[in-house]
């Protein structure tokens, strides 16, 4: 060990501990500040909320003490960026985050309201807690630590963007009309979770995504279900029917060409992924399930990571009010997200899909096929020094090595930080799989929040070390 890193874990990393440790109630209390804020971009109606959040995260990135903070408007929701360049010599980390969050619906599952923040058990309850403010937030309060104690090791590059939970639909071209500003080393995320509180893992995979949202139209008007049932098509029980051919008997997607450029995973990979602890029983337990279901001929952690999917996200046409009415409804919709792995092409997908669908309809209805998003999934080495410094960071902070594990959800940018930074993504999420993001009662764990906190500097520690030798 040289001078400097033993200096680090002499000094250094006591100091950044004891300072999370003085100031822990305040960046609780700031956090809380910016879980207030209902910044949902999916919703046209929470634009000033939008907006505001990103003046807030850009407030509290200059008090950290981050330079060149500005809040830069795009054709969707504001991109907050800043960064403190120490030495150029230095390595670049870029950090990346959303303060975007999911509708918070359906609202009466929710023990307390999703924009007033609670501890209730060592967990922050609000909407966004996991999901990515708590965790995007660890990052500001870590840098603020090693600024203020001069503990430094690399320089800063951070975004925090406001459209990850609709697709991050103008992010590409922000990040192409910043390549210099941008430029960096290594892109470090904090968006995903651990397998365990005591068993560190890191995300080393993201699935890939399309979505879209089918229309259905049957008469040009709602109709007595009496007067014509039975005479005309019904276009929700005919809706029913397409997604149910969608998949057949053993779980598999029917659209033809779907898993044609699926790259097939090796017996050794598979192999180390279903060594990950996972305990079946445990699951369906913590989800009211009898019994898991899915793609035959894969486990569990295979299905909702390697294989792709098809999924009905919403569903709904008619009468879905209060009590009964006799209705044959006009139309009927469904919102669709499928995800995707390598080397599947989102916008390839979609044409397949549309096409399909299209195919699928009886002549007595029309379809419609309205795409909302696209994503690349996106595959991380293991073999790496971006990587190994997040082992070796994880290693310290949790007394553990790190598994890696390739995830089930999607960052849309990820792939697109390799494409035109040039940049290795690390995604370093402390997070749990048990946090309920996008689901009634989202928390996250204090634990989690001061963790990762810690573990952060111990990051830029070991990047800085590595990049040196
Ligand atoms: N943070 C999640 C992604 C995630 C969660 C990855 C857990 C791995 C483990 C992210 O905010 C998210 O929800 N992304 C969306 C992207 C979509 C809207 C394009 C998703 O996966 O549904
Ligand atoms: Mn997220
Ligand atoms: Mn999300």
């Amino acid at each position: 060990m040289s001078i400097f890193a033993a200096k680090f874990f002499l000094t250094m990393m006591p100091e950044i501990r004891a300072y999370i440790d003085e100031h822990k109630s305040r960046f609780l209390d700031e956090l809380i500040g910016l879980l207030r804020i209902p910044s949902i971009s999916a919703d046209p109606k929470y634009k000033p909320d939008v907006d505001r959040t990103a003046e807030e995260v850009a407030a509290h990135l200059s008090k950290a003490g981050v330079d060149k903070v500005q809040v830069y408007s795009t054709p969707g929701h504001p991109v907050v960026y800043g960064e403190h360049i120490l030495d150029p010599s230095l390595p670049t980390v870029l950090v990346y985050g959303h303060y975007d969050v999911q509708p918070p619906d359906p609202l009466e599952l929710w023990t307390t309201s999703p924009f007033e923040p609670e501890i209730r058990e060592g967990n922050i309850y609000a909407r966004g807690a996991a999901d990515d403010k708590g965790q995007f937030f660890m990052h500001i309060k870590a840098f603020e630590a090693m600024k203020a104690l001069g503990a430094l090791t690399c320089n800063i590059k951070i975004i925090i963007e406001g459209e990850e939970e609709i697709g991050s639909n103008h992010l590409e071209l922000f990040l192409k009309d910043h390549r210099n500003m941008l430029a960096c080393d290594v892109v470090l995320i904090s968006d995903t979770a651990l397998i365990a509180n005591d068993v560190p893992s890191l995300t080393t995979g993201l699935r890939g995504m399309s979505y879209v949202e089918v229309e259905v139209t049957g008469p040009n008007r709602d109709l007595h279900s009496g007067v014509y049932g039975g005479g005309v098509a019904n276009p929700a029980n005919v809706l029913a029917r397409m997604i149910s051919s969608l998949h057949d008997d053993q779980g598999r997607v029917t659209i033809p060409g779907f898993y044609d450029k699926v790259k097939p995973v090796s017996t050794e990979e598979r192999k180390e992924m279903n060594e990950a602890p996972f305990d079946l029983e445990e699951y369906c337990r913590d989800l009211g399930i009898e019994e898991v279901a899915g793609e035959s001929g894969y486990t569990t952690l295979e299905r909702t990571s390697i294989r792709p999917t098809l999924d009905v996200n919403g569903i709904w046409g008619g009468y879905i009010g209060a009590g009964a009415k006799t209705v044959l409804p006009s139309k009927a919709f469904a919102k669709i997200s499928m995800r995707l792995v390598p080397d599947q092409d989102p916008e390839e997908i979609t044409r397949l899909f549309t096409d399909y669908f299209i195919s699928l309809a009886p002549s007595s209805v029309k379809v419609r096929v309205f795409p909302h998003h696209f994503g690349l999934p996106a595959v991380t080495p293991t073999d790496s020094l971006e990587y190994k410094a997040a082992e070796l960071a994880m290693t310290d902070s949790f007394g553990k090595k790190p598994i890696p594990q390739r995830g089930g959800g999607s960052i849309p940018i990820v792939s697109l930080f390799e494409q035109i930074l040039g940049a290795k993504t690390v995604m370093m999420g402390f997070g749990l799989d048990s946090d309920n993001i996008h689901s009634p009662n989202e928390r996250y764990g204090l634990f989690n929040f001061y963790k990762g906190i810690e573990t952060i500097p111990l990051y830029y520690h070991h990047y800085a070390q590595l990049k040196k030798s």
